[in-house]
């Protein structure tokens, strides 16, 4: 189909193909033979990003011209013969308001393809599925605990084989890079170290070794980095944090570029299932059309607060990317917009009585799981997050006790330095 303009729908129904022209208000139609779906030709490749997040691969609803898409609380769709349908059977498959938010992760990704799930986790065992018994992973050795968990508890039995690896360097894959290696599996920044793994420099050691690349971007959202521009071939989300960013949904969400590696996740989510209902994908699409506002704030913020605690003397250390010292600083400048709304610290002593008395004086962060939501959380990764981790390994990675880490949210900065201030007295 070769479609001129760009402020076109294409409706195929009942083999009329209609052209409603947005810039015009006109609605035309012309002969077809074939039913091929609904196209948009909203041109989502050349959107700015903070176009893409309100508009990227969005249409008006093809019923009434709803500018959100419905919600179409619906398991089944009628068919007016056999295999009569309007691209819809049952929505284990196929969703509208899924399909509305698989364009959007999409579009806002870089990505020809989009997939959505009933959370973080449900994407990234999806992920997982594409492998055999005895096939091997490398991932990062600062991990959620979930992931950790997923791997180690659940796939380990199942005859994956997990090496856990400081990836900040690259020599160090070298000694687990075999042919049996199937995946890398990256977060970055990482939870909750923040520590910034390089991107395109694993995506060559992948493209080279022809291992595929995966890059958990729940942290940084696409707004800061987008991994597939860098290389990587599957970009996953917690979209329950930044994505949605209101602390109101639970959702997960893939994209990549390669067809084929499109239909073998798709595959792999219709027959197991683990798809979102669609509020949450509509919770899901009207998060995403502030990412940008919320991001800018969040960053903001982020910065404001890691340069007071820096400072403050009851503080042993702060873990932010933006500071000068971070030992991936650079790397984080190279493929990071800006730093964040995600920062981790130690208080003076970094016991767990002093972690503890921190977190139950505050005021306005709110002690709790989850992250990326427009208001202030503060957890502790030693016993919420990570207490999946045996503690010799997670504190390895310097997930000590006293450590907290905070979600800095979008309210006025100076509030949440007066909260901090008051609860590390
Ligand atoms: C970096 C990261 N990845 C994945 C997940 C899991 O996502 P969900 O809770 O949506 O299953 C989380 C949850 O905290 C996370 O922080």
């Amino acid at each position: 189909m070769n479609i001129r303009y760009i402020d076109v729908t294409v409706i195929y129904e009942n083999n009329i193909q209609f052209i409603l022209s947005h810039r015009k208000k006109h609605l035309f139609f012309l002969k077809s033979n074939t039913f091929v779906g609904i196209y948009n030709t909203a041109m989502d490749k050349k959107l700015r990003f903070n176009s893409a997040t309100i508009h990227g691969g969005q249409q008006p609803d093809k019923a009434y011209g709803a500018v959100m898409p419905p919600i179409y609380q619906t398991s089944t769709y009628a068919q007016t013969t056999l295999g009569g349908h309007q691209g819809y059977e049952y929505s284990r498959t196929h969703n509208p308001t899924r399909t509305a938010l698989e364009r959007s992760i999409a579009s806002i990704e870089n990505a020809k393809h989009g997939l959505a799930f009933a959370s973080g986790m449900a994407a990234m065992d999806t992920v997982l599925k594409l492998f055999q018994p005895g096939d091997e992973i490398i991932s990062t050795d600062d991990l959620y605990g979930g992931s950790y968990r997923l791997m180690t508890k659940i796939f380990q039995k199942y005859g994956l084989k997990i090496h856990f690896v400081n990836m900040e360097n690259v020599e160090n894959f070298t000694p687990l890079l075999n042919d049996k290696t199937r995946l890398i599996w990256i977060e970055t920044p990482t939870n909750p170290m923040m520590k910034v793994v390089d991107i395109l420099a694993i995506t060559a050691l992948g493209k080279t070794n022809n291992v595929l690349v995966a890059v958990d971007n729940t942290f940084a959202s696409p707004y800061l980095q987008q991994p597939l521009d860098l290389g990587a071939d599957i970009v996953m989300h917690s979209a329950t944090k930044y994505l949605a960013g209101h602390s109101d949904t639970l959702i997960g969400l893939l994209a990549v570029n390669d067809d084929v590696l499109y239909e073998q996740l798709a595959f792999i989510q219709n027959s197991g299932g683990g798809v979102p209902g669609p509020m949450d994908c509509f919770l899901a699409l009207r998060g995403i059309k502030t990412l940008h506002l919320r991001m800018q704030r969040h960053c903001e913020n982020g910065a404001a607060v890691a340069i007071h605690l820096q400072d403050h003397p009851k503080i042993e250390k702060v873990y932010w990317p933006g500071f000068i010292d971070h030992p991936n600083h650079e790397v984080a400048k190279k493929q990071m917009k800006a730093f964040g709304g995600m920062l981790s610290f130690v208080p003076q002593g970094g016991d767990l009585a002093t972690a503890k008395e921190i977190l139950e004086k505050f005021q306005i962060f709110t002690l709790a799981e989850s992250l990326g939501g427009v208001e202030s959380l503060a957890g502790h990764p030693a016993s919420m997050t990570h207490a999946s981790i045996p503690k010799e390994i997670r504190e390895q990675s310097g997930v000590v006790d006293g450590l907290i880490r905070l979600s800095i949210g979008i309210e006025d900065v100076q509030d949440l330095i007066e909260d901090l201030d008051q609860a590390i007295a």
